[in-house]
């Protein structure tokens, strides 16, 4: 007998149908829709005020949908929200650094609810920030705190992208 098993296409990194977040009276996020495939890189742009934090925010599952649905790294962002955290990683806009630690001390604090073993890329970039006993980077730091979580998902293994 010959088995033939047919590869099955990973599901989108981010999947997101007709999502809506009211404050109140005032609709924040009026029906979004997109879908990211895993290794693509998304702009999400609009004018102020158009919902694009919200729209964050319910994706991190720091906000809850009023209705809608959103699934990240195949994971519901309402229903699995720690299947989700364990698969995203973020990078804000203002440095939330501590200036007091050191690179390295930043990215262990970071790290500090994570109990699995270090992957290798996040032991190869404590080995690299180790070296330096100065003050956090500014920008190398957050990049390697966002990318260090270890996806669980379809997209383990996958090296996080370089820039
Ligand atoms: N917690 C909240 N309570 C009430 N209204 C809110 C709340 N958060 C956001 N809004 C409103 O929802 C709308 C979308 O806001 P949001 O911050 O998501 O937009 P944005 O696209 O990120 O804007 P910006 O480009 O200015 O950052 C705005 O009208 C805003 O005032
Ligand atoms: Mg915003």
């Amino acid at each position: 007998m010959i088995a033939i098993t047919v590869p099955t296409a990973p599901p989108p990194a981010i999947s997101v149908r007709g999502l809506v977040k009211r404050f109140g009276e005032i609709e924040a996020v009026r029906g979004v829709e997109f879908e990211v495939e895993t290794g693509e890189v998304f702009g999400f742009l609009g004018p102020n005020g158009a919902g694009k934090t919200t729209t964050i925010n319910m994706l991190c599952t720091l906000a809850k949908p009023t209705s809608g649905s959103a699934m990240v790294a195949g994971h519901d962002v309402v229903r699995e929200r720690d299947g989700v955290r364990r698969n995203i990683g973020l990078v804000f806009q203002d440095p939330t650094l501590d200036g007091y630690l050191t690179a390295e001390q930043n990215l262990k604090l970071s790290l500090a609810g994570d109990l699995r073993p270090p992957s290798p890329h996040l032991h190869a970039t404590l080995l690299e920030l180790s070296g330096e006993g100065g003050p956090p980077l500014a920008r190398e730091v957050p990049d390697a705190i966002a990318s260090a979580r270890r996806p669980t998902g379809p997209a383990a293994g996958r090296p996080p992208p370089s820039r």
